[in-house]
């Protein structure tokens, strides 16, 4: 027991907060029905998230939350504890249809591959392809980095400096990882040869989480600031970073991608707008979306310059056109509380998840025919998890995770006919 408690605790101070403040969650979801084993999971369950994670959760038969629990936190020193928490669970939480989502059968095949990754718990996310084909991925509550040889399936974890939570990976054009250490005001750099970090730090105390970042074509990385409500640029060459405030307050700068022209755009989480920045003066035009509630994670742009978004908020995909001004969007198979998330656009073919149902679903909406169709995405044996953010490979698959079981994975969709 001593050793579940220390790891318990340990989690909780890597996520700066306190264990007592995890104890005093309020009523409704965030409280755990009395039964045998509740002190048990109270306990070994809070360290890392809410209970609401698991009140909400889509159910499971014991071998179900054995095997999802497995993917968090290793109790096999520990049986009795473990088969005590085990029953819990599967009385208090068998398997529900809460947050069904609605599939949407279609021609199309995918085929999904996993990888389990080393750190238990870690909130793995953010697949990145390298030139080399390897993949690096993060471990936010884990304070990882991590790199996959899909060929070998061999990985390696690079421990980051304290409290930096990665909440993100992308490369620069030598293909060497940059994170965005959303714990800490830092951007750092891993040489993987040495693992020696070389970090940048917010000039701004103000500028508290780099979120997500990509570079332009001249080497220079753009980042968003969610809850510090920024938007940044850190020039490599000379380690200078810029930031700027986003017009509307409490806008929550998201997901971030450069069109073809080089500018960077980025979806607005906290408000019902995309934006883009100008590169010379760090001047931000907001476009409004039209549906009061729309809250949008990601945008992807298309080969054809059209920006595509989730509206997180009210469950649909939408399409800006630049040119035009033009907006249109299409409710999401699984409605309103659907919460689409991560999004890639792949030769005009558009690619996202429905986070807010279990399974997580992908799917995959064709402009040209406006169908849908859609999959439930494995995680081992259960289903359980979200895509937080998905990037394709060069040969046009979807790199993807699922944050609750500890994985990354890697979709090959299939033409009809093909
Ligand atoms: C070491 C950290 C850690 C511990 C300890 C932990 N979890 Fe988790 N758990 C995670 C992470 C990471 C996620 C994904 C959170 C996210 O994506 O925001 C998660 C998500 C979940 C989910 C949501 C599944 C879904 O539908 O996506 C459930 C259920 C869950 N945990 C149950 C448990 C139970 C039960 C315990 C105690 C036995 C536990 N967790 C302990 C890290 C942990």
């Amino acid at each position: 027991m001593i050793k579940l408690a220390s790891a318990h605790l340990v989690v909780a101070v890597v996520l700066g907060v306190a264990p007592a403040a995890l104890a005093q969650y309020g009523g409704g979801a965030n409280r755990f029905p009395d039964g045998p084993g509740k002190e048990l999971v109270e306990g070994v369950c809070t360290g890392c998230h809410q209970p609401n994670m698991i009140t909400r959760s889509s159910g499971y038969t014991r071998e179900g939350w054995q095997e999802l629990i497995g993917t968090m936190i290793d109790l096999s020193h520990s049986t009795d504890t473990r088969d005590r928490i085990v029953q819990y669970l599967a009385t208090q939480f068998p398997p529900n249809t809460h947050r069904a989502p609605k599939p949407m059968p279609g021609p199309h095949q995918v085929t999904f591959a996993e990888w389990f990754v080393p750190t238990l718990g870690q909130r793995s996310r953010d697949p990145v392809e390298a030139p080399d084909g390897s993949i690096w991925w993060v471990g936010q509550f884990g304070n990882v980095i991590g790199r996959l040889d899909p060929k070998t399936g061999a990985m390696k974890e690079y421990q980051l400096p304290p409290e930096a939570l990665p909440h993100s990976v992308t490369l620069d054009a030598s293909g060497t990882p940059w994170y965005l250490g959303n714990g800490n005001g830092t951007i750092g750099k891993l040489d993987p040869a040495s693992g020696k970090v070389t970090v940048f730090k917010m000039p701004d105390p103000a500028a508290k989480d780099p979120h997500t970042g990509e570079f332009d074509k001249n080497g220079v990385l753009w980042f968003t600031l969610q809850q510090s409500n920024m938007v940044g640029r850190l020039d490599p060459a000379t380690g200078d970073i810029k930031l700027t405030k986003t017009k509307t307050p409490g806008a929550k700068p998201y997901g971030i991608k450069i069109d073809a022209d080089g500018t960077p755009w980025y979806a607005c989480n906290g408000a019902a707008c995309l934006a883009k920045i100008d590169t010379a003066t760090m001047e931000l035009t907001e476009i409004k979306l039209p549906t009061p509630g729309t809250t949008v994670r990601r945008l992807d742009i298309a080969e054809d310059g059209m920006i595509w978004y989730v509206n997180s908020g009210k469950g649909r995909i939408g399409r800006y056109n630049p040119k035009t001004g033009e907006i249109k969007e299409w409710d999401s198979p699984s409605g309103p509380e659907s919460h689409p998330y991560a999004i890639a656009v792949v030769d005009g073919v558009v690619w996202y998840n429905e986070s807010g149902v279990r399974p997580d679903m992908l799917v995959r909406f064709d402009p040209k025919s406006e169908r849908f169709q859609s999959w439930a995405i494995p995680s081992g044996g259960v289903h359980a998890g979200i895509i937080r953010h998905m990037r394709p490979a060069r040969n046009g698959d979807l790199l993807i995770h699922q944050s609750s079981t500890n994985r990354i994975g890697r979709v090959t969709p299939k033409t009809p006919g093909q």
